[in-house]
């Protein structure tokens, strides 16, 4: 039987797994959802056990497919949302839920990190500021607000490492998902003596890591027989969502960027060595490719200011979508060439979940500026688009001010199944939008982190020449120029409108009668 291997992607809303044949073709794939909880406002939890039967569910799933055999793979590449705490006790059981990397009730931790150990060094060290997504943070609330869980850990691991633990016993990471803790040293690919001394952490609670192909341990006899998968196959360290996902499209040399536009839009650089943006803009990671680091901006809604907006405005288009049988993205994105580059002034800022890049700012809003009696929904309806182009903008040039020249992206991810949008992306970027024929995320890119980790590849290089191809290209045209100017116009708003979101989010919490979140200090 010709080898086989598994991705497994544990996600936000649930888990994908992705059987993937050594010449790099998907033989099948199956998921399973997982509830997310917000038991108060800024927080989100999942319960590890949660991820781990659906695992099991998604393998079963799997199995049960015609002409599939579990049998047949011959390793295991994990991946997942980065950055969560997992909290175990002695016994490996959760203290508690897992804290999620969209939980922001941590602000005050990060405030005071930043303090203890000041800002330049942590950007130094860790390659980026320290930020509520990041794991360090929630250690500290879990210390202050949660004195019993936090008295009952011995262990901490990243989303991915737990669902490694039960598959295989061991308690291991890797370099790329460790870079989004606070407390890697990420220029040495090693933990940071100076963040756990200062933020007062036991060591022995983290794992030892591994450069993401390594194998580091065996499906146990136990995880065989709830799985189905053989007992004793390699698990390799696997990686982040994001560094996964990159390698997945093909960006692993120096050089290489790609643009992933999902809810959010990430603008993912290789670098050829060690660097971070002094200023702590655009974040530093150590990759999935042995060696090598990535810069990363995430720009938190890109594919999501157009659902809010299909959702919120977009009736016409969903009704006229399902009497066609189409798609009510396409109906949209249709309507929207009809306006002029640049929507005649009309300009949107896509902030709709505050953002993290370049505006680390969580109080930052949605905006519609300039509009007229001229103006029609399609001008709307491409202001959103042009808007998240801008956004992404932002995000490349700050990739190209750590020195890094950018011609093409690669670009993955729901939204750029638009022509329209890839168009006005290529416009707006001056970059040439490559399309790839490996559009399976994540867990694409942990299978082809198996094949390595297995021996079938010789690295994680040969593993994406041997089954990533480019399948189309969008060249910047005539538009190009005009919108480097509207750029500037663009560039300004956020600057003059910062204080005033400041203003109104302190406005709406007084109005609530909280007078600042935060919980339980
Ligand atoms: C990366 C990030 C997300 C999560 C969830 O920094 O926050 O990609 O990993 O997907």
């Amino acid at each position: 039987m010709e080898p086989a291997f598994l991705g497994i992607d544990i996600g936000t809303s649930g888990v994908k797994a992705l059987l993937v044949s050594h010449d790099g073709s998907v033989l099948a794939s199956a998921g399973a959802e997982y509830p997310l909880r917000s038991p108060h406002p800024l927080w989100a939890e999942q319960d590890p056990r949660d991820w781990w039967d659906a695992v099991r569910k998604a393998l079963r799933t799997l199995d049960g497919m015609r002409s599939v055999s579990l049998r047949r793979v011959s390793a295991v590449g994990l991946t997942g949302q980065m950055h969560g705490l997992v909290a175990l006790d002695v016994r490996g059981e959760p203290v508690r839920p897992c804290i999620l990397w969209n939980d922001q009730r941590t602000f005050r931790e990060c405030a005071r990190i930043t303090e203890a150990v000041g800002a330049d060094r942590i950007l130094r060290i860790t390659g980026k500021p320290v930020l509520p997504n990041f794991t360090a943070p929630k250690l500290l609330w879990l210390r202050v607000n949660e004195p019993d869980a936090y008295a009952r850990t011995a262990h901490v691991l990243l989303p991915k490492d737990y669902i490694r633990y039960r598959l295989t016993g061991a308690m291991h990471g890797d370099v790329s998902d460790a870079s989004g803790t606070s407390l890697l040293d990420v220029g040495t690919r090693r933990w940071s003596d100076e963040m756990i001394a200062a933020l007062e952490i036991p060591y022995p609670w983290l794992p030892e890591l591994y450069e993401s192909p390594q194998v580091t341990a065996a499906v146990s006899p136990e995880a065989a027989r709830e799985t189905g998968l053989r007992e004793g196959i390699p698990v390799v360290a696997g990686a982040g969502d994001q560094a996964a996902e990159a390698v997945g499209a093909g960006v692993v040399a120096p050089g290489d960027v790609s643009l992933a536009l999902g809810t959010s839009g990430v603008v993912f650089a290789a670098l050829p060595s060690y660097r971070y943006d002094a200023a702590g803009r655009i974040h530093t990671y150590c990759h999935a490719v042995p060696g090598g680091w990535h810069v990363m901006g995430v720009m938190l809604s890109a594919g999501g200011s157009l659902r809010w907006y299909r959702d919120t405005f977009g009736d016409t288009e969903k009704s006229a979508a399902s009497a066609r049988g189409a798609d009510a993205y396409d109906i949209l994105t249709a309507e929207a060439a009809e306006a002029p580059p640049g929507c005649d002034g009309l300009l949107f800022l896509p902030y709709l979940s505050g953002e993290r890049t370049p505006h680390a700012d969580p109080s930052a809003r949605g905006v519609f500026f300039g509009f007229t009696l001229r103006h029609r929904k399609a001008h709307f309806t491409r202001a959103v688009l042009e808007g998240v182009g801008f956004g992404l903008r932002d995000a490349l040039g700050l990739v190209r001010s750590l020195g890094l020249r950018v011609d093409s992206v690669r670009a993955t991810g729901g939204g750029i199944r638009s022509a329209v949008w890839r168009r006005i992306l290529a416009d707006i970027l001056g970059v040439d939008i490559l399309t790839v024929n490996t559009a399976h995320g994540a867990a694409f890119g942990a299978a082809l982190l198996a094949g390595t980790g297995a021996g079938f590849f010789a690295s994680v290089e040969e593993a994406v020449a041997r089954t990533v191809l480019v399948t189309g290209r969008e060249t910047a045209g005539e538009a190009s120029l005009f919108y480097e100017r509207l750029y500037e116009r663009y560039s300004a708003l956020y600057p003059a409108l910062r204080g005033e979101f400041t203003h109104m989010r302190e406005f709406l919490e007084r109005e609530a009668g909280k007078g600042g979140e935060g919980e339980g200090e």
